[in-house]
């Protein structure tokens, strides 16, 4: 049957994460993603809600992977069946947050006292253990393995897929005038042990600064209460589709 003509029935809701809920359907290998507004900091000590920022971090997400795909790099993202939902590939996640940064912002520069908007060498990879109750602590490569999180050659494997798609989006976000400052990335497995990548790619969990003005466009105008924060949603999503 054709996918167009074929209706998506949603079924229970599996896991309710700070920013999404991702719910069971009625096919065996896919799932339904709904993007809320819901936004919170800090590991949950900052709650609020940011005003249709589910619609944008949906839009956004899906036209990332859209980009990433044309590059090679596989995506859980199949189809978007409304502005907040999108239907994902099931994935066994590796509970690994991989972050990557190509200038120096947030918990990196606090970390090492550098001073924010120092550019890096080179990207600089990060892994930190998504676990809610230990507070998603800081990992090397040594703690995956020792933890059987993820094997070497696997690790390999994501760190050359995050440096691609570092590649792939500093370069097209340039030409829309905007510096990919740090970004996390998940992946994911599929039943043939491929790595996949999940999650989202939204300014909630990148860092995006206007390339003349150095303006933020992302979530940490929230995280910090710099003001408007819809605003720079907005203005995201329209350099990047056209959208108003
Ligand atoms: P950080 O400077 O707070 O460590 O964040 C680095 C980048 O990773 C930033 O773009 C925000 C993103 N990030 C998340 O999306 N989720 C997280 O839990 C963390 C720690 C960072």
């Amino acid at each position: 049957m054709e996918r167009e003509a074929y209706k998506m029935e949603r079924k229970e809701a599996l896991y309710e994460g700070k920013a999404k809920i991702i719910y069971a359907t009625d096919r065996p290998d896919e799932y339904l993603v709904y993007y809320k507004d819901d936004a919170t900091a800090g590991n949950g000590a900052k709650r609020g809600t940011i005003a249709d920022k589910g619609i944008m971090n949906n839009k956004m997400t899906a036209f990332f992977f859209d980009l990433l795909a044309k590059e090679g790099i596989p995506h859980h993202y199949i189809s978007m069946p409304s502005d907040r939902e999108m239907i994902v590939k099931k994935l066994t996640i590796i509970p690994l947050e991989v972050i990557i940064r190509n200038v120096a912002a947030g918990s990196l520069a606090q970390r090492l006292g550098l001073e924010e908007g120092v550019p890096m060498p080179f990207p600089v990879i990060e892994y930190c253990y998504k676990n809610d109750d230990l507070g998603d602590p800081m990992l090397n490569r040594y703690h995956i393995r020792a933890m059987k999180i993820a094997t070497d050659a696997e690790l390999d494997e994501i760190e050359h897929m995050s440096l691609k798609i570092n590649d792939v989006l500093t370069k097209f976000l340039k030409t829309k005038r905007v510096d990919l400052i740090d970004f996390k990335l998940e992946f994911g497995k599929d039943v043939d042990g491929n790595i996949i990548l999940a999650d989202e790619i939204s300014p909630d969990n990148c860092r995006f600064w206007d390339s003349d003005t150095k303006e933020k466009l992302d979530k940490d105008r929230f995280r910090r209460d710099l003001g408007n924060v819809e605003d720079a949603y907005k203005e995201m999503l329209h350099r990047l589709t056209g959208e108003a």
